[in-house]
């Protein structure tokens, strides 16, 4: 008998610590992890298995298939926004061909146990490019269906990538004379800039707010590439893994979307910096922005209009920015950093 698991890619990143900790200690899941890093020693004893591996293997991916009975898809493995720009053909490789590749692996999984597979699919504001900085400024809260134009090679990748869930759930193999569903039940969240206390992100261009918490924590100077008046949604990791646990447990029949924005607070650099500068008051923190970074972050939205994940399946931040700082953010990276 195969054993049954749910697969994480990407387990080593920041979405994966806080998801593989829950999935392990309150849901006792048996958790297959994928990475082509080497996973955190605290992360392996609650994984069924680690594999340090690459989603671009498809030998690789062939053998889970063979020895895994594979329940949900957690694929988190992306090359974020920053990173990609310096080499776009790389980006588009591992967040478009890795997420065809898992695509296929869950075809597959889904024939062989006659059920569908669970594909959650984390997707950003990078998704959304906003044409000027006052459109962005006038635009308000937007929904899922606006202003989907990314100017970055990872956005176009989210983008895309949501299209071919969409694809795969709903129109696979639509010519074929046996055809049938793919089996996979695609569910997309768009993820504003997440923080995390126990992770610093990597090749990100929301980072400019988790960096700063973190080295004002470490003592460490630090310069803000964004101007202070720059505004972004962003969130507490705790929520961004209740969510996909949320979506991931919703009947299918209250689902409206294949693609949901979630969000929970969203201030400007300067109120950021007001934030950290209140818990670390001798933090040495300068605003320089890097014009080209800046233009990413100015073609995202201000705001995100989460309501039909709300309606859909009751999702509902724990953490507005007051407690995300006080009750989440700043005990433990005081506690990390000490
Ligand atoms: N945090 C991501 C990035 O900055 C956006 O989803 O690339």
């Amino acid at each position: 008998m195969r054993k049954e698991v749910v697969l994480i890619t990407g387990a080593n990143g920041e979405i994966g610590h806080g998801l593989i900790t829950h999935l392990a200690h309150k849901e006792k899941a048996n958790i297959l992890a994928l990475d082509v890093m080497p996973i955190d020693e605290a992360l392996r004893p609650l994984c069924e298995r680690f594999i340090q591996g690459d989603i671009l293997d498809n030998m690789l991916l062939g053998r889970l298939v063979a020895e895994y009975e594979i329940r949900a898809i957690y694929h988190l493995a992306s090359i974020l926004s920053t990173k990609a720009e310096y080499n776009p053909e790389t980006g588009h490789k591992v967040n478009v061909e890795g997420t065809l590749n898992l695509l296929r692996l869950a075809v597959e999984q889904a024939g062989w146990q006659g059920r569908p597979v669970k594909f959650l699919y984390p997707s950003s504001i990078a998704a959304y490019g906003l044409p000027t900085l006052e459109q962005k400024n006038n635009s308000g809260k937007i929904k899922e269906e606006d202003w989907c134009n990314p100017t970055t090679m990872y956005g176009c990748n989210k983008l895309y990538c949501e299209h071919l869930g969409r694809y795969y759930t709903k129109h696979y193999r639509q010519l074929a004379a046996d055809r049938t569903p793919s089996g996979i039940d695609f569910r997309a969240i768009r993820f504003p800039g997440l923080i995390s206390a126990v992770t610093t992100p990597t090749g990100g261009t929301s980072d400019y707010g988790p960096e700063m918490l973190h080295h004002a924590a470490m003592n460490i100077p630090y310069n803000c590439f964004v101007r202070p008046d720059t505004r972004l949604p962003f969130m507490a990791m705790p929520d961004a893994v209740k969510a996909l646990l949320l979506l991931e447990a919703a009947p299918k029949e209250n689902l409206s979307k294949l693609v949901y924005n979630v969000t929970s607070f969203n201030p400007s650099a300067q109120e950021f910096y007001d934030q950290v500068m209140m818990a670390f008051p001798k933090a040495d923190i300068s605003f320089i922005p890097d014009l080209s970074r800046q233009g990413i972050v100015d073609s995202w939205p201000e705001d995100i209009d989460d309501s039909a994940a709300t309606k859909d399946w009751g999702w509902a931040p724990d953490y507005n920015q007051e407690r995300a700082f006080n009750e989440y953010l700043i005990p433990a990276v005081k506690n990390r950093y000490k």
